[in-house]
Formats: C-alpha cells, sequence, structure tokens
C-alpha cells in the first residue's frame, strides 16, 4: 500500500478493479487548488496548537505552494494509483518536503470534512461565475426591450391570439424569473458560505484542540461548522444549487423555445444573427436556431443532474458513505453546461432582429381586442356578464363576415346590443388596448418604462 493514505489495516493492496472504481481524479483533480488552500490553513491552525514547528510549516507552505504553481501551469498530474485529489496532493507534497515533515499535514483532518469543505468552495466561486453570466443575459435582454418599447405584438395564453402586449413587456417577463435566479445564487451563497466543516474530522470533530475558526476565516467562511457529522455528511448545499441551475435551464428554454417558434416562417416574429446560427450540411436554405434548442436541450440534463444528486442523497444514513463521491460529476457538469449556455443566449439575444412589422400586423388579430369590448361596457355600467356575451356575440358575427372587431360598422355593432354605440371604437386598436392596461405590472408603455427602470435598478444592486 505505498502510497496509500491507508494501509496499516491492510495485508495486501487493492485489486485493480477496486481501485478503477475507486478512483475519482478524473473528476476531482480541478478541486486541487481549494484542497491546497485548505491544507495551507490547516499547517497553521497545527502549528497554532504547538503541533508543527515554524520551520515545519514554512516548508509545508513552500511546498504546498510549489503544487499550486505546478497545478496552475498544467504541469501537476495525479498517478493511476492515487484515488482522489486528496490523496495525490498528499503523495505529492511528501515527495517536494519528504515523509518526515509532509506526514504531519494529516493529524486532525479527514477527507471527510476535506471533501465537505472544498466542494462548498468551488461552488462557491462558480455559482459567481453563473450569476455574472445570468446578470449578461437579463442586460441583454433589457437592452432590447428598452429599444423596442413602441413595439406592440400579440400576446398569446394557450398560444392563442389572446390580447396585444408590448414586445418589451413580453420580453422583460423572460428577464425577471431570472434575476430572481439570481437571487437564489445569492442566497445559496450567503447559507453556503456560512459553515466550514473543516476541523470535523471523519465525522465527531478533532481531539487535538485545532482553531477550527482560524481555518474557516481562512477560507472564507463564516465560522467552523455547528455539528460535525451535519458538516462531514450533508450535501443539501449540492442539491440546492442543482436545483437552482436546473430552473435557469427551465426559465432559459422557455425563452428558447419562443425564439424557435418566432423564427419559423410561420411566426416570422424574428431573425437570428448568421453569427449565432447555423446551417444545414444538405439544404442550402436553412438557417437554424441552434443555440436555442440546445438551451431547451441542456435544461433536460440540468434536471437530470438535481434528480441524480436528490436520488442519491435519499435515506442515506449519517455520516460520510463512499455514495457522497457521486455528488460531484452532476453538479460540476450543471455549472459547466451554464458557464457555456449562458453566453451563447446572451449573443444570440443581444442580436436578435425583430420583424416589427410582422407583429404588429398580427396583433389584433385572432379578435385579440374582445376583452376591450367587454372592458368598455363595463365602464359604460354593463354588468361584466352581459358585457362578455355582447363582446362574444361581437366575434361570432366578425366571424360570419370574415372580419376583424374593428371593422364592424357602427350599424353592425348597434344591431348586436344598443349599448355599443359608436364610442367603443376608441378601444378597438391595439394603442387603445394597450395603454389602457396602466395599473401595476400591466403593459401600458408607462408601466413598461417603470418596470424596465425597476429590473435594471434591481440588477444592478445584486
Ligand atoms: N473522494 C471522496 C469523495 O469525493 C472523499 C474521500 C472520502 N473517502 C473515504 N473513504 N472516507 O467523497
Amino acid at each position: 500500500n505505498e502510497g496509500k493514505l491507508w494501509g496499516g489495516r491492510f495485508a495486501g493492496g487493492p485489486s485493480p478493479e477496486l481501485e478503477a472504481l475507486s478512483r475519482s481524479t478524473h473528476f476531482d483533480w480541478r478541486l486541487a487548488l481549494y484542497d491546497i488552500a485548505g491544507s495551507h490553513a490547516h499547517a497553521r491552525a497545527l502549528a497554532t496548537a504547538g503541533y508543527l514547528t515554524a520551520e515545519d510549516e514554512a516548508e509545508i507552505h513552500r511546498g504546498l505552494d510549489v503544487l499550486a504553481r505546478r497545478w496552475s501551469e498544467g504541469a501537476l498530474h495525479p498517478a493511476a494509483s492515487d484515488e482522489d485529489v486528496h490523496g495525490a496532493l498528499e503523495r505529492l507534497l511528501l515527495e517536494e518536503v519528504g515523509p518526515e515533515v509532509g506526514g504531519r499535514l494529516r493529524a486532525g483532518r479527514s477527507r471527510n470534512d476535506q471533501i465537505a469543505t472544498l466542494f462548498r468552495s468551488f461552488l462557491l466561486d462558480h455559482s459567481g461565475v453563473v450569476q455574472g453570466l445570468l446578470l449578461d443575459l437579463v442586460d441583454a435582454i433589457a437592452a432590447q426591450a428598452r429599444a423596442h418599447l413602441d413595439v406592440i405584438m400579440p400576446g398569446r395564453t394557450h398560444l392563442q391570439h389572446a390580447q396585444p402586449v408590448l414586445l418589451s413587456h413580453h420580453l422583460l417577463a423572460h428577464a425577471w424569473p431570472l434575476l430572481r435566479d439570481v437571487q437564489r445564487l445569492e442566497d445559496w451563497r450567503r447559507r453556503t458560505s456560512a459553515e466550514s466543516p473543516y476541523g470535523g474530522g471523519a465525522l465527531a470533530g478533532n481531539s487535538l484542540g485545532l482553531d477550527p475558526e482560524l481555518v474557516a476565516t481562512e477560507l472564507g467562511f463564516a465560522g467552523p461548522a455547528v455539528n460535525s457529522i451535519d458538516g462531514t455528511a450533508s450535501r443539501d448545499f449540492v442539491s440546492e444549487l442543482a436545483f437552482v441551475c436546473a430552473q435557469v435551464g427551465v426559465d432559459v428554454s422557455r425563452l428558447a423555445e419562443e425564439l424557435i417558434l418566432w423564427s419559423t416562417r410561420e411566426f416570422d416574429f424574428v431573425e437570428l444573427h448568421d453569427s449565432w446560427s447555423t446551417g444545414s450540411s444538405i439544404m442550402p436554405q436553412k438557417k437554424n436556431p441552434d443555440i436555442a434548442e440546445l438551451a431547451r436541450g441542456k435544461a433536460g440534463r440540468l434536471v437530470g443532474n438535481l434528480t441524480g444528486v436528490l436520488t442519491t442523497l435519499k435515506a442515506l444514513p449519517l455520516a460520510y458513505n463512499r455514495d457522497l463521491q457521486e455528488d460531484k460529476e452532476p453538479v460540476f457538469d450543471s455549472v459547466d453546461t451554464l458557464e457555456v449556455l449562458l453566453p451563447a443566449m446572451t449573443g444570440m439575444v443581444a442580436t436578435l432582429r425583430f420583424n416589427t412589422a410582422r407583429m404588429a400586423e398580427l396583433a389584433p388579430q385572432g379578435f385579440s381586442l374582445a376583452t376591450d369590448v367587454a372592458e368598455w361596457l363595463v365602464r359604460e355600467g354593463v354588468p361584466f356578464r352581459v358585457a362578455h356575451e355582447v363582446a362574444g356575440a361581437c366575434v361570432r358575427r366578425c366571424e360570419e363576415l370574415g372580419v376583424e372587431l374593428a371593422d364592424l360598422t357602427d350599424d353592425q355593432l348597434a344591431d348586436i346590443a344598443p349599448h355599443l354605440t359608436p364610442a367603443v371604437h376608441d378601444v378597438l386598436t391595439v394603442e387603445g388596448s394597450v395603454a389602457s392596461r396602466d395599473g401595476r405590472g400591466g403593459t401600458a408603455p408607462d408601466r413598461v418604462r417603470e418596470q424596465l427602470h425597476l429590473l435594471q435598478s434591481t440588477a444592478a444592486a445584486l
């Protein structure tokens, strides 16, 4: 068991099959700098408690610095016989500073408290990267909303024409969920950076009088874990981040799906920039919304990662179990996925060209002003039940005549119901309809302008 972290009680080395199954360096090697940071802090705690002389401590820091530099240069590699990043780094440190000094570092810590701490640190950093990329996407959506404050489009429910809305209002409805995702990340970070498991040992704490406060502060946590079993065995910080990533994927997929539809010949609402769309290997005319389709597809993968983590955790007894080694790849994949997906979405959104004439042409179609007729009647004192019937009768008449609501003549309106005086024509324009929805959260241009400012000030404060 040469070079292993354990071995004293074993007569022979592990079988190659076990080693192959057990090895995690192909995915946890990326945690090396975090493990090294933990070792620096732990060496200080050991020295403070009298387990390392000043010279030995300095030698350990030097050795760790050498390893960190080599790792950053891509020149530090785990051996096939290394089980995980912790074992590999200890072996490499021993090679650098010798077994006498290096062999003192492992006192009072376990891979269980190490991994629980440095996995948190890694995810804390990457959640910040994802947050920045999300805010970039929010900015790109807000810029498009600002540029199209005068464009009216058909608002839909059930994918059917419902009521006219501002394109900006619709676009901002995609930005708010992403901003809430950013708030979720901030909330997650506050919780996850509160407690450092380091010092919890394998599960029960350490008996050497080490100061976990010192290590926690040095690693950027508010303090040490309150319960060493919870610190080493809990992974809700993993599933919660996987959830936020999945929610981001789902939110982005809803925008993506609309852009896929909008760029079809049938909708013709939007044209994708050449640099943010793809061609076909056989059909020369094609221009495909691959970024949006990949976004839609990646959402499935992100949901799968969340499901994987939760399934690993379900019914897992306390404290550490090796099952927990399965917690890393899914959430690594989630942050990696978002780190490539979000910049592509942002570029695609920033370069969209909207066919505003087409949107304006379709906005009043499909009797989308019927609610305006009903609400006009209500303002004239008609009970809504009656108003709804009357407006419905207008739609039926339009269908018979093959016209839109605005095309009904004064006589035709009066025929349907005596309440329908010529003044109803005032609300039978999409501009009038949109302007009339001026309560908070409504699509009236003034409200949408306020909404845009609120979005931007909320984003700026994050
Ligand atoms: N590599 C393990 C993990 O990722 C940490 C090591 C704990 N191993 C152990 N045998 N206690 O969770």
